[in-house]
């Protein structure tokens, strides 16, 4: 009954948004529970919920141990993860409850990233849409599947702010911005964990990584990150904080060092901020293995001294680094570590298993009818398609070339036309590359009875001289227009996939360059974890679409856009550069004191490049156009109290019903500190139809305008102010109001 239930609800109806709040203290009841467990447990046992072992299921780190189900045998290990599946895990907890003394059931934690089985795009392209209600439904139906697959713990989302797209793991993230950022970071929390984290279809979501993990000098994986305070609080700290606000149970720490010092062993970080000022009420888990990498980090001598730091800082749980596990029992008999901070930890951790409802039922998350019903099923691959043409960004559109609608025959080229497995890109969790829609597939599918598909793959994604030009160029010549699937492989974003370069691998832009020669119509899909450099394609190619890796559904999402059967809506969350010279580049920059300007040799710029990206920040077009006017302000100056109503009109000026996102700017002209040059302050999406006009308007506040001042506090600041709305953040429409004190 329960699951015919879930299933119309998950089926059919139209998807709420769920309210949030953070995490609260246990309450009293809780409080007893746990009290009464943690009062039976030996030290040995306390340490074991301190420690969480991967299985050999997966493989997501460097070291391997062959004894977990040892570990769970004696009660050494409380949470397990890389395993998954309703028999596999059930049996892993029926170990932990049945064979252990206590019978503390085993949390089971898992990468889902961007989906369980029904792969949704990767965070980078969802968060593209712009989409909260999509966002959060991604997060809902990887819960849905996830938590039917023995699974119970997510660790995502990941939230770290990246403005450096060598940096493989932007692929992971919602871009650039804290705003956008900290929208996302909510909805995902909320998809992850629903209204109640004892339900059998949600899962606790672990808030990442902890923290300015996006911030890797270089755009190098694991590289040292070191910043003002002020730019961690203003820039990079919001979407975790904005994550826990939304409820998120528990916080992983990252691997990078912040200010001399890594995160893992950072109580700054995970006592000052996370438990005093933000009142934190999860459990902390390291990254993997990132208590022992705090050895070669230079701040520890050998790994009981990484324990002892990584314990007194605040870190709950060693994920995969025994550290604990071999070290904690002497640093707590030696007093270095005190048995208050441990049993801490340990309520904190037990809470959670309360919490998630495990003691209640410890097998409630193993069910192999939900299983059976909800994985991969057409529901969730039909929501799949609809997120996936809904994260896709239109870059170029010369002479509306797209949609393809009276044509005959089209030329499918490239490296990425055939190839299903590399639609889900990376950190997939068990989702089935074979199974996913390729482009070739999903244009078949669509241009059915309309136009015949002919493909020729022209190269490999990454290798070079191993081409077939010949027979490509020959399928090009015979069609009417090409569409050219080039970009990245899959394994190219992601965990330690950073790259010294940001254009096309291998011979794929020597392959474009000669299917222009052809003088067909060249349709680029670029399937991509990173932004790009696309100055040759943003000249000479008719159309560009930024499909990212779509997921499951990919070739069918893109063949709808493609077809016309949806109108492309997305837009940029992350500044797309010219030249990778340009790194880091990203909308709120700061002025300088020398502004560029050409006619000045002694002014910020290059001698070889300009200063503007390629495609900025909150850029996407659609098949319909939008034009803004009439911008309109209730006011020329406002007190702290007051309310700033800004409005524009949008209107639709094509003949195809469309959606825009309508992007709220502000510039603060002058702070105690140096004020960004644009910051974005509130958008909405609205549904246009063609010829159509609507007044779009928002609210400011001075909470809108706050930033961290001189003084580090967090206020407005009396002064002048420029406003813009717009389609993207060069927005030019708009005016200025005065805050007065
Ligand atoms: C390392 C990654 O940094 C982290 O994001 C991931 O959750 C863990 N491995 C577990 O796979």
């Amino acid at each position: 009954m329960k699951v015919k239930l879930l299933l119309l609800i998950i089926g059919l109806g139209s998807y709420l948004s769920v309210s949030a709040q953070p995490l609260s203290p246990m309450d009293e009841r809780t409080a007893e529970r746990v009290d009464s467990v943690l009062a039976l447990m030996t030290l040995e046992e306390k340490i074991g919920q301190m420690t969480l072992f991967t299985s050999d299921w997966a493989i997501t780190g460097p070291t391997l141990r062959a004894n977990y189900k040892e570990d769970i045998l004696k009660a050494r290990v409380g949470a397990i993860f890389n395993a998954h599946t309703a028999t596999y895990n059930r049996e892993l907890q029926r170990m932990a409850v049945e064979e252990t003394r206590l019978g503390i059931p085993l949390i089971f934690g898992y990468d889902v990233i961007h989906g369980y089985k029904t792969i949704f795009p990767i965070p980078l392209g969802t968060a593209s849409s712009w989409d909260m209600e999509l966002v959060e439904e991604a997060a809902r139906i990887a819960a849905v599947e996830a938590s039917a697959a023995g699974l119970n713990w997510t660790f995502a989302p990941m939230v770290d702010i990246a403005r450096d797209p060598r940096w493989g793991r932007i692929a992971e993230g919602a871009g650039e911005d804290p705003y956008l950022g900290s929208l996302i970071a909510q909805a995902q929390v909320k998809g992850f964990q629903g209204e109640d984290l004892s339900a059998a279809h949600t899962v606790v979501a672990c808030v990442k990584h902890f923290a300015a993990y996006g911030a890797a000098q270089a755009g190098r994986d694991y590289h040292t990150v070191d910043m003002s305070e002020r730019r961690l609080r203003q820039t990079y700290l919001p979407p975790y904080k904005a994550a826990l606000d939304a409820g998120a149970g528990t916080v992983m720490t990252s691997f990078n060092e912040l200010d001399g010092v890594p995160a893992s062993g950072n109580s700054f970080l995970l006592k000052d901020i996370l438990r005093e000022e933000w009142g934190f009420e999860g459990f902390v888990v390291t990254d993997y293995t990132s208590i022992n990498e705090m050895i070669p980090h230079g701040v520890v001598a050998d790994l009981k001294e990484a324990s002892e730091l990584a314990a007194n800082a605040g870190v709950d749980m060693d994920m995969q680094g025994a550290a604990y596990y071999d070290h904690l029992m002497n640093l707590a008999k030696e007093g270095r570590v005190s048995q208050a901070e441990i049993d801490a930890s340990v309520r904190y951790i037990l809470r959670m298993k309360f919490d998630l409802g495990l003691f209640d039922d410890p097998y409630r998350y193993t069910n192999e009818e939900r299983q059976q019903e909800f994985v991969f099923s057409e529901a969730h691959r039909k929501k799949a398609r609809d997120i996936s043409r809904k994260s896709m960004v239109l870059l170029e559109n010369k002479k509306n070339i797209l949609p393809l609608t009276s044509i005959n025959k089209i030329a499918l080229i490239g490296p990425l036309g055939d190839a299903s497995k590399e639609m889900l890109g990376n950190w997939y969790g068990a989702g089935d590359g074979k199974k996913a829609i390729s482009l070739l597939e999903g244009l078949k599918e669509i241009y059915k009875g309309q136009a015949s598909v002919q493909f020729a793959k022209g190269c490999e994604i990454d290798k070079k001289g191993d081409q077939n030009f010949t027979k490509a160029i020959k399928v090009a010549s015979n069609s009417d227009v090409i569409v050219a699937a080039v970009g990245e492989a899959g394994w190219m974003s992601g965990e330690a996939a950073s790259r010294s370069k940001i254009d096309f691998p291998g011979d794929q832009l020597a392959l474009l360059k000669a299917l222009k020669q052809t003088g067909k119509p060249l349709v680029v899909v670029l399937f991509n974890g990173r932004p790009l450099e696309l100055n040759w394609l943003s000249e000479h190619a008719d159309a560009v679409l930024v499909a990212w890796f779509p997921g499951t559904e990919a070739g069918t999402a893109v063949a709808d856009i493609l077809s016309g059967a949806y109108n492309p809506s997305g837009k940029l969350p992350v500044t797309f550069p010219r030249s990778l010279g340009q790194v880091p580049i990203f909308y709120s920059a700061k002025n300088t004191g020398r502004p560029m300007d050409k006619n000045n040799k002694y002014t910020s710029k290059y001698l070889d490049e300009d200063n503007s990206p390629l495609y900025p920040f909150g850029y996407g077009l659609s098949y319909s156009t939008f034009t803004y006017k009439d911008f309109q302000i209730n006011g020329e100056s406002f007190s702290m109290n007051e309310k700033i109503e800004v409005s524009a009109l949008v209107k639709n000026t094509s003949s195809i019903d469309g959606k825009e996102t309508v992007q709220l700017y502000v510039r603060d002209r002058v702070g105690s500190v140096t004020r960004p040059l644009r910051e974005l302050k509130g958008f909405q999406q609205i549904e246009l139809k063609a010829g159509e006009e609507k007044r779009v308007s928002f609210t400011l506040t001075q909470d809108d305008l706050a930033f961290y001042t001189r003084t580090m506090e967090f206020k407005a600041e009396p002064g002048m102010f420029d406003v813009w709305i717009g389609g993207d953040s060069n927005a030019d429409l708009g005016g200025i109001f005065e805050l007065k004190k």
